[in-house]
Order: structure tokens, then sequence, then C-alpha cells
């Protein structure tokens, strides 16, 4: 099955980069220290999907997302909506700086697809 290598030192600190990876958009985001803290200390009651952000980034400097809502599958805007992460503007769904839904009509948060680290690389698949 198809697997992609990124080179993580080409995405900026506080980008997110969009890739295509087995026909669907991959969201690669560089989270700003900031980012991490505030996604590490969210209370998991207030979630509608409660996962807690170290389940779903394994290297909190990465996250590592598919780029589908999974409302009815729009692609969401980087960097955009009341919680910083991902604004799904089909019909309003807020995700937040680690894929999870905030606010709107997703059941769910951004899945998150199988990858590892090497040398430099991000290696999803
Ligand atoms: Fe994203 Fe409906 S498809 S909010």
């Amino acid at each position: 099955l198809a697997k992609i290598e990124i080179k993580l030192g080409d995405i900026p600190e506080g980008k997110s980069v969009t890739f295509k990876w087995r026909g669907k958009p991959l969201f690669i985001r560089h989270r700003t220290d900031e980012e991490i803290s505030t996604e590490q200390s969210v209370n998991l009651s207030e979630l509608r999907d409660a996962q807690h952000d170290s389940e779903r980034a394994t290297d909190p400097k990465w996250l590592v997302v598919i780029g589908v809502c999974t409302h009815l599958g729009c692609v969401p805007i980087a960097n955009a909506g009341e919680f910083g992460g991902y604004y799904c503007p089909c019909h309003g769904s807020h995700y937040d700086a680690s894929g999870r839904i905030r606010k709107g009509p997703a059941p769910l948060n951004l899945e998150v697809p199988p990858y590892s680290f090497n040398e430099g690389l991000l290696v999803v698949g």
C-alpha cells in the first residue's frame, strides 16, 4: 500500500501543509509551543470525541490528520475557526489544533492515519 515520505524540515513552525495520500488530503501541522500547551491542557470532559492530545500526536510538535471533515466529507481550512485549528466551511465545524471536533455538526475528530518518524522524515502509511 502507498506510503508517503515528507521532509519535516520543509514545514515551518506554525504552518499546516496539505499533501495527498491515498486520494485524500493529508494535513501536516508543525505546532507551536503555545498550540501544544493549549491542546495538552484541554479538559477531556469538554470534548465530543474525547481523546487526549497525546493519543493523537505522538511527537507533540507534529499533528498528522486526514483532511476530511467527519460530518459530510468537505475539506476543512487550516488556521481558521474558533479553536485555532481547522474550520469546515460546508456546515460550520470547528476543530482544534489537535484535529478534535469542538463545535458544529461533525461527530468525530479528524482521523489520524498510521505514521512514524525516521531521521527527519515523516512516513505516513
Ligand atoms: Fe464539514 Fe459538514 S462537511 S461541517
